[in-house]
């Protein structure tokens, strides 16, 4: 349960704290531009289990040899899979390579839902590889839309904040909802950057 259900969040506060020490990355943009899916995706599924310190120079290597996502699914699973050595848990490797055959092949290239009859989220969760979070992710920061995106350290920000205490059973469901009481934002794709940023 959240104690502090109807306090407000600061996000005034935090975009400003985020113009002034937001990290810079190769795969970020700042509102009102927002970064390339593919790039949004590539870099989102590179973080799952590594560092940002890690990721930064496999992202800037695989979008130096596969530029789109078009080239990337174009190349040998092998080269993949040779490229992410190094990063671990090469399930994640095999799931980006078929994602991208599936985007390149069957979505025309393009991560938005083309006939618009879904939600960002729900089309892009039926890719290999992205859950509940990334799709979020990509929904929000490349796409710009209010969607919800809940890793760790956000997880912690907010259920420090709204005062969760909650059996771990709902506690998803809390800091949803807690995501939730900050949308709509008016910087949709900067709102979970300023987060992890201002958790590191
Ligand atoms: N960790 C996961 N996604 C991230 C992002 N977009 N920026 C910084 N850290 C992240």
């Amino acid at each position: 349960m959240r104690k502090d259900k109807n306090k407000s969040f600061p996000t005034a506060t935090l975009f400003a704290w985020y113009d002034r020490n937001g990290r810079d990355l190769p795969w970020r943009r700042r509102w009102p531009e927002m970064a390339p899916a593919y790039h949004v995706w590539l870099s989102e599924i590179m973080l799952q289990q590594t560092v940002v310190a890690t990721v930064i120079p496999y992202f800037l290597e695989f979008t130096r040899r596969w530029p789109s996502i078009d080239a990337l699914a174009a190349a040998p699973a092998d080269d993949v899979l040779t490229a992410w050595a190094g990063l671990g848990y090469y399930a994640r490797a095999r799931n980006l390579h078929k994602a991208a055959t599936i985007v390149a092949e069957e979505w025309g290239g393009e991560f938005y839902p083309l006939n618009g009859s879904c939600s960002y989220d729900s089309h892009l969760r039926s890719l290999p590889g992205v859950g509940p979070y990334t799709a979020g992710a990509i929904a929000a920061i490349a796409f710009g839309q209010q969607a919800i995106v809940v890793d760790v350290n956000i997880e912690r920000i907010l259920s420090r904040y709204f005062g969760v205490e909650t059996p771990i059973r709902t506690v998803k469901n809390d800091i949803s909802a807690a995501y939730q009481s900050l949308l709509p934002v008016d910087r949709p794709s900067d709102l979970p950057q300023a987060l992890m940023d201002y958790a590191n």
